[in-house]
């Protein structure tokens, strides 16, 4: 029996929490060994602290306006003994003080086949509507590792699916957010394999 790994989960102010809960649920199960040690929101008062309570996950209340935010973020990830960080609607860059202190350890998942439609400002159904007006006739999403530019890192796993006659970016949107809740415990359980017991 592998040990369970130690994860932390940061969201955004705009997150709904479904892949949050995506991840603790693939712990519950045991699809993925794991446990989710921290989940770090930048307010108490979001529709996904709520759900991550009703998980029973520990909520880590951190606003990026709080002084000496990166010091704080590092703390409180290192305080809970996290090794994995997974990014879930986090739309910042991470402070370099995190980034260095978890190489190859943190993941972020991307609602298209990066690199297209990524970047900065690339976020919610404004990737989907920009996969439409492109005319593209496959969209997914795709989990990688976190670099100090936006969607850039190495890219872990991507899930693909089509893109239907008559889609709207919220239909699209749907598709693609139910292969993520799929990729993201897939992509997180094979870079711990990888990374071998501890
Ligand atoms: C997802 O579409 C993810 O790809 C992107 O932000 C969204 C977060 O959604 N990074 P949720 O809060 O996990 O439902």
């Amino acid at each position: 029996m592998p040990r369970r790994r130690k994860i932390a989960i940061l969201i955004g102010s705009r997150g709904r929490g479904s892949n949050m809960a995506a991840l603790a649920k693939a712990c519950a199960s045991g699809d993925l060994p794991a446990e989710v040690v921290a989940v770090v929101a930048p307010s108490p008062d979001l529709p996904a602290v709520e759900a991550a309570k009703g998980l029973g996950l520990q909520v880590v209340a951190l606003s990026s306006a709080t002084e000496d935010y990166p010091n704080q973020l590092l703390k409180a990830l290192q305080v809970r003994e996290a090794e994995f960080i997974c990014l879930a609607g986090y739309l910042r860059l991470l402070p370099a003080e995190v980034l260095q202190t978890f190489p190859n350890r943190i993941l972020n998942i991307h609602p298209s086949l990066l690199p297209k439609f990524g970047g900065q400002g690339m976020y919610g159904l404004r990737v989907h509507e920009a996969v439409l007006a492109a005319g593209e006739k496959v969209s997914g999403c795709t989990v990688h590792l976190v670099s100090e530019r936006y969607d850039e890192g190495q890219v872990l796993l991507q899930m693909t699916c089509p893109v239907e006659p008559g889609d709207s970016k919220e239909s699209l949107a749907a598709r693609v957010l139910a292969l993520e809740h799929v990729a993201y415990p897939k992509a997180l359980k094979a870079l711990m394999q990888k990374d071998g017991p501890q």
